[in-house]
């Protein structure tokens, strides 16, 4: 709270004195660990941390944040990659996070939905969808470390969208605290309701801009009693995004993912962890990850394989895996891909799409620009081919300079989303807006869109309180 201007340092004086002492930290080394995301691209210390217990108590501090004028950015498990979460504020933000509020608080197997509040861990509250025989399906690499309530959010995507959907498909109700500590209870397990505006719908993807998410009620499926996991060496991402065509076909309803990896990624993985093997006899240009999971009566092993077989003209090898260890071994060169690809400094991230349809000559593109406009740079090219979404990233050389990383990452930037704009695509298709993607997507984003846009923001928020400067550029109070 240190070299804060006046009037801030007095708002916050009257909260610490309003709220239970157990509420607030102020500490300098607690602080630490609400100030950075999981990218290590962003940085900002908080004024202070809210740690609310109910959605009755953040409503009481949000109440008071309003009345003080005192801007607040709720937090869940800093696993967002585009800046959205951490405080960054000129005058200095609150952060709320909601991690003292992780129960789960039914899981009911007739209705197929779950109640779950929003500081839950993803993996926590798949695993009580599972003790009910059940699946939350949202599923990706930081799923041991984000929170339900940033999940929604940010409509977090992953590797089962294309059986599943969005984490915007996934919900049926919520519950929201909003800028002024009302408490808006949505949380219906519902399947169908018409009656008037579907209000939910707002929160979701919103990045905490229009109301802090307390609870949600999610669906949840059956759970698969048998899933099968394939490898396959292909000659170009044409002939993957064929043989993606054939597989909604013949096996569409069963697929649950279908993930593309170009060599160079799985070069990153093997030489990530000794103890991982080049999965198939020999190195081919691209590889689809193809899993696909059932309940019920269906010889999905027998399928498979007999899909595979009959796409032997675009399939060149393949390995469908025995067990659920060598699964587990197939899932882990993706995992080690994305968490060794930036050597552990900076990297540029894309996650872009185009209409599937395009997606093969958009790779072919992009990367003959990249490597004619930056033939030093390294891009590292992977994706969810099955929503059209590719996560085309940049990697510095080795012997760039730091200070050479803002320029490079800007320009292959500018490259990839010219590409992007020419195909009709999204600069963002799962990591969000935040602040990292601003600039980019108000380029983009016509004047009406944005005109309803920010009065959906001033009727939420009227005093621009929260989350302030994500997605919309900053405004001053009205
Ligand atoms: C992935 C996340 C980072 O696809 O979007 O791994
Ligand atoms: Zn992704």
């Amino acid at each position: 709270m240190n070299a804060l201007p006046p009037p801030q340092e007095k708002a916050l004086a009257a909260l610490f004195a309003a709220m239970p002492a157990d509420l607030l930290i102020a500490d300098g080394d607690a602080l630490e660990r609400y100030s950075r995301d999981w990218s290590g691209d962003h940085y900002g210390r908080p004024l202070a941390v809210a740690r609310p217990r109910s959605s009755e108590e953040l409503g009481l501090l949000m109440r008071h944040c309003y009345e003080q004028r005192i801007h607040v950015v709720p937090q869940g498990g800093l696993t967002g990659l585009v800046g959205a979460a951490v405080a960054s504020y000129p005058g200095g933000e609150l952060v709320v996070s909601l991690e003292r509020m992780n129960k789960v608080r039914s899981v009911n197997p007739i209705d197929f939905a779950m109640v779950v509040e929003a500081g839950c861990i993803l993996e926590e509250a798949k695993r009580h969808a599972e003790a009910a025989d059940c699946i939350l399906p949202i599923t990706f690499g930081a799923q041991g470390t984000c929170r339900i309530g940033g999940n929604i959010s940010t409509n977090a995507g992953g590797f089962n969208v294309l059986r599943y959907g969005m984490s915007r498909d996934l919900v049926l109700g919520l519950e929201v605290v909003l800028a002024d500590g009302r408490i808006w209870n949505g949380l219906r397990t519902l399947r169908k309701d018409n009656s008037g505006y579907d209000l939910k719908q707002l929160f979701i993807g919103s990045e905490g801009t229009l109301g802090i998410v307390t609870a949600a009620a999610l669906k949840v499926f059956p759970k698969p009693t048998q899933v099968e996991t394939a490898l396959v060496g292909l000659a170009s991402v044409d002939a993957a995004m064929r043989l993606y065509a054939r597989a909604r076909r013949e096996c569409s309803d069963l697929l649950t993912a279908f993930e593309l990896i170009l060599r160079g990624g799985i070069e990153i993985a093997l030489r990530a962890r000794a103890d991982l093997r080049d999965p198939l006899a020999q190195p081919y240009p691209v590889y689809v990850l193809i899993e696909a999971s059932a309940a019920g009566r269906v010889d999905l092993r027998a399928l498979l394989e007999s899909f595979l077989a009959e796409a032997s003209d675009l399939v060149l090898d393949g390995v469908v895996a025995s067990s659920r260890t060598q699964a587990d071994r197939l899932w882990l060169l993706r995992e080690m891909m994305v968490e060794a690809q930036g050597r552990g400094g900076r990297y540029l991230r894309t996650d872009v799409s185009v209409p599937i349809s395009s997606l093969a000559s958009f790779v072919t593109d992009t990367l003959e620009a990249l490597s004619q406009a930056h033939p030093e740079a390294i891009a590292v090219t992977y994706g969810h081919v099955g929503d059209g979404n590719i996560h085309l990233n940049v990697v510095p050389p080795v012997e760039m300079p730091p200070s050479g990383f803002d320029a490079l990452f800007h320009a292959a930037e500018q490259v990839i989303f010219a590409i992007v704009d020419r195909h009709g695509g999204s600069i963002s298709a799962e990591h969000g807006i935040g602040r990292l993607k601003q600039a980019a997507f108000l380029e983009r984003t016509d004047a009406l869109t944005l005109e309803l846009s920010r009065r959906i923001k001033d009727a939420f928020d009227p005093r621009h309180l929260l989350s302030e400067g994500r997605i919309l550029a900053s405004m001053e109070e009205d």
